[in-house]
């Protein structure tokens, strides 16, 4: 008698992420959706990415908010009191100085990460209350993108919307623009979005930021395809497959890519798929889009809300603009 027999070590097959490899490696060109990233080992190697001496976007950011947090959080209050939601909070690490400006100014603050990782929100909760006295953690797990509700807060309360760390980049401006619109239709009058965007530079520097001297973001966008070997059943072999970013100057975004050194035939047997690669030719994985000054304000103007203040370094390498629900 034949049994059949589960390996009890398989790890269910997540019919999103099925979907979306089969309908990318498919098309032509070939791309995979950057939120493939972010499973375990590519939610690690992102903070290290954000560590790494080339990736000035995370250090910028909180150096802009270290010195501005105050007068950032004043300018949302605008003498009411604050909650605080933050979109794609992941490690919620440079939160922690604006809600510390938040409870130096109102006591305490009701603190309302979201983010699909229920990993990360535990480990930012736990972290954020040990911490920070004063801050209450209410967590939401759930995928923002695909629309969302926020409970409607209390009356007399101001909500301040974080959507920081440049998480607006994976999107093209339409894109951003309607996701922007839906953040809008969760808020009241007087409450606002603070969106942290990396601005246009010099090309070495953004080049240098997407394909770093230690390779961790070249591990970071291999890694896509062990866990497609995982989660898939796929055979990709990821030295086969070079890492590349690239300066799109007409779409003002780095893009990045995993190029195939050969020919090669690649099976993905839990998708009953095999897809060919010629010599050089790419898997699209990322897009990371680069504002104007200026820019970023124009977008919050056309998604409904009004531009209340915008925050830079001294270089101009980054922006955290405010915008208030009017
Ligand atoms: C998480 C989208 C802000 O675009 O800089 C970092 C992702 N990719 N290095 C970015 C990323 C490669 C990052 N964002």
């Amino acid at each position: 008698m034949a049994i059949a027999v589960s390996t009890s070590t398989e790890i269910p097959v997540n019919p999103h992420v099925a979907l979306a490899v089969r309908s990318g490696l498919t098309s032509m060109p070939k791309r995979l959706p950057p939120w493939l990233f972010y499973d375990e080992t590519g939610s690690r190697l992102f903070e290290e990415i954000t560590t790494l001496p080339e990736y000035y976007l995370t250090r910028t950011e909180r150096s802009i908010l270290a010195r501005h947090g105050d007068g950032i959080i004043e300018c949302a209050a605008e003498g009411a009191r604050l909650r605080i939601t933050e979109l794609g909070a992941g490690s919620a690490d440079k939160t922690r100085i604006l809600l510390l400006s938040t409870v130096a100014r109102q006591g305490a603050v009701l603190y309302e990460p979201v983010d699909v990782s229920a990993t990360a929100l535990l480990i930012a909760q736990a972290r954020i209350e040990r911490e920070i006295p004063g801050v209450r953690v209410a967590p939401l797990a759930m995928d923002y993108t695909n629309g969302f509700m926020l409970d409607p807060g209390d009356p007399g309360e101001r909500r301040l919307v974080l959507y920081i760390g440049s998480s607006i980049a994976n999107f093209e401006r339409h894109e951003a623009a309607h996701l922007l619109e839906k953040v809008r239709a969760q808020l009241a009058p007087g409450d606002s979005v603070l969106l942290g965007t990396d601005l246009v530079k010099d090309e070495s520097l953004l080049l240098a930021a997407y394909d770093d001297a230690a390779g961790t973001t070249a591990a970071f966008n291999k890694n896509i395809l062990l866990r497609l070997n995982r989660e898939l059943a796929a055979d990709f072999d990821p030295e086969a497959f070079a890492h590349r970013a690239v300066w799109n100057e007409a779409h003002s975004r780095i893009e990045m890519h995993l190029v195939s050194r050969c020919r090669q035939l690649v099976r993905l047997e839990t998708l009953e798929l095999e897809v060919a690669f010629e010599p050089g030719e790419s898997i699209h994985t990322e897009n990371s889009y680069k504002y104007l000054p200026g820019e970023a304000e124009a977008m919050l103007s056309e998604s409904g809300f009004v531009p209340a203040g915008c925050w830079t370094d001294q270089q101009s390498w980054f922006a955290v603009c405010l915008g208030r629900a009017g």
